[in-house]
């Protein structure tokens, strides 16, 4: 089966060791930044913020999270050319859903005189919302849907990455938190160039056959 497509789903894989001598063009990050803007979420309700870590400083902050948990994980703060924090707005409210609205009607997609109508499917969001406002379950499955998007962005640039779910949560909100500014951090992802030590570059993909997870009715 002949297919570009699969061609870098087969190219991309889970990096295990980072080039700590090779970045990532400013070209390329700009890319990769306007792709995850352009992610696609429910009602285009977009409850989250990307944050990019490219300083050295900013690199070293996110590398003192890990001091007891995942520590394997810990190499990447530093040798990665970036990480990119996944964060997503656990209260997103109301309010948070106008401000898209109104974008939606600067950028010619939405009328003005109908905003009112607009805002209010809203209602699709509060299925998901408790009374204290509380929709994490729901913005964290958006924030998932533009983390997928970039890894095969990455893959056709030929950039490697690791998703890192293994990280310490509390440690990483708080050392942010005014980068955060509220929002939740359940991952976040390395990108770069790997090195000679990555091992999982050499190892054969590995999925559950097609049958068992397509089922065609
Ligand atoms: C949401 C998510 C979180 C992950 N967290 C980690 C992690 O903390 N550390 C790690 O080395 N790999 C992590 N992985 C990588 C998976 O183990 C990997 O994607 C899976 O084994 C498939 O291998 P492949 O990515 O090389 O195709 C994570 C993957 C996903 C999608």
């Amino acid at each position: 089966m002949n297919s570009p497509i699969l061609d870098d789903l087969n190219w991309r894989y889970t990096t295990k060791s980072y080039d700590p001598n090779k970045t990532i063009s400013t070209e390329n990050i700009a890319i990769i930044s306007e792709a995850l803007r352009l992610s696609a979420s429910s009602i285009n309700s977009q409850p989250w913020r990307f944050i990019i870590l490219e300083s050295d400083d900013a690199k070293q902050r996110f590398s003192n999270t890990f001091e007891t948990k995942f520590l394997a994980n810990k190499p990447h703060a530093t040798n990665a050319s970036h990480i990119i924090l996944f964060t997503h707005n656990p209260h997103y409210s109301i309010e948070d859903f106008e401000a898209v609205i109104d974008k939606n009607i600067l950028d010619g997609r939405i009328k003005p005189e109908k905003k009112d109508d607009a805002v209010s499917k809203f209602s699709f969001a509060d299925l998901y919302t408790e009374p204290s406002g509380y929709n994490a379950n729901w913005t964290k499955a958006q924030l998932y849907l533009a983390f997928g998007n970039i890894l095969h962005v990455l893959a056709r640039l030929k950039i490697d990455s690791t998703p890192l779910e293994g990280i310490d949560v509390k440690r990483v909100e708080k050392e942010f938190s005014q980068e955060l500014d509220g929002f939740s951090c359940p991952v976040a992802l390395a990108i770069g160039y790997h090195d000679e030590a990555d091992f999982n570059a050499r190892l054969p993909k590995s999925r559950m056959p097609l049958e068992t997870v397509v089922h065609k009715i």
